[in-house]
C-alpha cells in the first residue's frame, strides 16, 4: 500500500513506530563539511529541519524568535485572544528588522535639555530633529550634547544638531544600507521620503549576527501560527485575522484529525480571506493525504502537511479513543502521497520524537521537517516558570487536550467539539534543560553524523536512504547493555 514501507520493510499496514526501525549504514563519499541539513517548507528555505509546536508550554514570542534565529521555525500558539495573538506575532516579525518604525524625533524648537531627558527615558542614542511641517532638519544624538552644565540647561538643540542629515529612500536593501553606514561612518541612518521620516536604520541593528537565520524576502524573521479551521462568521474576527495575515508568512492548521468535511471548507474560505501560506494537518494516512491533494481543490498558498496522529509525549488519544497513526507510519505513508500527486508539498513529521536519532529515522520515510513539543518544553525559551521538585529543576510541559490547556477555552475545536469529559492530553513536568542551544545542537549532531552514516548527504537523499524493522532483541542490543 505504501511505497516507503513496501519497499523499505516489505510489510504492508504494519503501524510502526521510531523504535521500530533502524536505518541501514550506506556508502558515505562526501566529507563531514559537505552535509546539507538545509530543507524546503513551501518556498521557504530552512537552514535546520527544525520546528518547534503551536503549544502553550512551548513556543511564545520566545521561542519563536530563537528558533527562527537559530534556522528553524517557531509555531507560535493560538491558547489565547486575538490581541495575544497579535502582539506574539509582531514581536516575531520585527524582532530584527533592520529598519526601527516608530522613530523619536523632537522638534526643532526644543532645549537641549528635553532632548537629553527623552533619550535617557527612552534608553536611545540619538532623536531625529523636526520642523513645525514634520519635516527632518537634523539629527541629535548624545556625542552632540554640551559638556558644559548652563548650555545643557539653557541651550537649544538646533545650535547643538547636525544639521546635513546623511540619509536613505524607503525600500533600500539591507546591503546597500551597511555600505552607507560603513562608507559615512555614522551610526544611524533616517529612511526620508521627500524630507519626511519613514524610519531609521541603525549600524547596531544590522549586524548578521545570526548567518543561519530563517528570514522572509525583506530580512525580517519567519511567523509562523496555529489557526483554528473554523471560518468565523463573523466580520470583526474577519478583519482581526487579516491584521494578524500581515505579520504571519504561515498559518498552521491546528487540530488533531484534519480529514473532516467541515475542516477542509472552512480552511478554504480562509484560504481566500488570508494571503499567508497554509500547512494543514494533522493527517495520518495515504488516504487522508491522497483526498487533500487530490479532492479538495485548495489554492496556491497550500504549501505543507503535518502528519502524526496520538504520538505525542503528552497525547492520550489513541488510549481514549483506539485510533491512531504514529508519527513514523504517518509520515510513511503522507510522504507516499506526496510522492504520487504533488511532491512540491512539504511533510512535517509532528511528535512522538524522544531521541535525536528519532529525526533521520522521520527524514528517511519521507519527511522534509520535524515538529517537536517535547524537545523544547524544558527549554529556558519556553513559556513557564522554572520549579523544583526533589532537587531536579523542571518546567510545566502539557498537551493542548489536557482539561487544563481546554480550559481557556480558545482551542475546544482543536478536538471533537462538544467532547468536553475526554481529556486527549495531560499535563505534567519535564526536566529543565537549559538555553536551546544545547537541544539544537544535539539535534543537529545527530542528523549530521546520521547521514555520515547512511550515506546521504542532503535531507532529500535521506529519503533514499535504507530501513529495517528491528526486532526486540535488536532494539535491546542498540540501546546500552549489561552494564552495572
Ligand atoms: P511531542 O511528542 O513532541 O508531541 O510531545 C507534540 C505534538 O503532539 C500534539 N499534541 C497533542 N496530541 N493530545 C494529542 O493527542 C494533546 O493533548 C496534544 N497536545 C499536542 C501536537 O501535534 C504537538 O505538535
Amino acid at each position: 500500500m505504501t511505497d516507503y514501507f513496501r519497499k523499505k520493510v516489505h510489510y504492508e499496514d504494519i503501524i510502526a513506530t521510531f523504535d521500530d526501525v533502524l536505518i541501514k549504514p550506506g556508502y558515505t563519499d562526501f566529507s563531514p563539511n559537505e552535509v546539507d541539513i538545509s530543507t524546503k517548507l513551501g518556498k521557504y528555505h530552512l537552514n535546520i529541519p527544525i520546528i518547534s509546536a503551536a503549544m502553550d508550554t512551548v513556543t511564545e514570542e520566545v521561542m519563536a524568535i530563537k528558533m527562527a534565529l537559530l534556522g528553524g521555525l517557531g509555531v507560535l500558539h493560538r491558547n489565547c485572544n486575538y490581541e495575544k495573538q497579535i502582539e506574539m506575532c509582531r514581536k516575531v516579525k520585527f524582532a530584527r528588522s533592520f529598519v526601527i518604525e516608530e522613530v523619536a524625533t523632537i522638534s526643532v524648537k526644543a532645549k537641549v535639555s528635553e532632548a537629553k531627558y527623552l533619550m535617557e527615558t527612552y534608553g536611545i542614542s540619538g532623536v531625529m530633529v523636526v520642523q513645525d511641517d514634520n519635516k527632518v532638519c537634523g539629527i541629535f544624538t548624545k556625542r552632540d550634547i554640551p559638556f558644559n552644565e548652563r548650555e545643557i540647561r539653557h541651550g537649544y538643540v538646533k545650535d547643538f544638531m547636525t544639521k546635513d542629515v546623511i540619509s536613505i529612500k524607503p525600500g533600500v536593501k539591507r546591503s546597500e544600507a551597511l555600505k552607507m553606514l560603513y562608507e559615512n561612518r555614522i551610526e544611524k541612518l533616517p529612511i526620508l521620503d521627500d524630507g519626511y521620516l519613514k524610519g531609521l536604520i541603525t549600524k547596531k541593528d544590522l549586524k548578521p549576527e545570526f548567518p543561519n537565520a530563517s528570514i522572509d524576502e525583506e530580512g525580517r524573521l519567519l511567523c509562523a501560527l496555529g489557526l483554528s479551521p473554523k471560518f468565523p462568521e463573523s466580520s470583526q474576527t474577519q478583519e482581526t485575522l487579516k491584521e494578524l495575515d500581515k505579520y504571519v508568512d504561515i498559518f498552521f492548521i491546528d487540530v488533531a484529525d484534519y480529514y473532516k468535511k467541515a475542516d477542509i471548507e472552512g480552511t478554504k474560505k480562509l484560504m481566500k480571506l488570508l494571503e499567508s501560506d497554509f500547512v494543514l494537518g494533522n493527517i495520518g494516512t495515504y488516504e487522508a493525504a491522497e483526498f487533500l491533494l487530490t479532492k479538495c481543490d485548495f489554492s496556491e498558498n497550500f504549501i505543507g502537511l503535518k502528519v502524526g496522529m496520538g504520538s505525542g509525549s503528552i497525547c492520550t488519544t489513541s488510549i481514549q479513543t483506539g485510533v491512531g497513526a504514529p508519527t513514523l507510519f504517518a509520515t510513511a505513508q503522507v510522504a507516499d502521497a506526496v510522492k504520487d500527486y504533488n511532491p512540491k508539498i512539504t511533510v512535517i513529521a509532528d511528535g512522538g520524537l524522544k531521541n535525536p536519532g528519532d529525526l533521520p529515522k522521520a527524514l528517511s520515510v519521507g519527511a522534509d521537517l520535524m515538529m517537536s513539543g517535547h524537545f523544547f518544553a524544558g527549554c529556558t525559551e519556553s513559556p513557564g516558570y522554572i520549579d523544583t521538585i526533589q532537587g531536579r529543576k523542571v518546567k510545566v510541559y502539557r498537551g493542548m487536550g489536557s482539561k487544563e490547556a481546554r480550559a481557556s477555552g480558545f482551542v475546544s475545536d482543536r478536538y471533537i467539539e462538544g467532547s468536553k469529559n475526554l481529556a486527549e492530553g495531560v499535563s505534567a513536568y519535564i526536566p529543565y534543560v537549559g538555553d536551546i542551544d544545547g537541544v539544537i545542537q544535539s539535534l543537529k549532531e545527530g542528523l549530521t553524523n546520521g547521514m555520515i552514516y547512511s550515506g546521504a548527504r542532503t535531507v532529500q537523499d535521506m529519503k533514499k536512504v535504507d530501513i529495517g524493522i528491528i526486532t526486540p532483541f535488536g532494539q535491546q542490543e542498540t540501546r546500552t547493555h549489561d552494564l552495572i
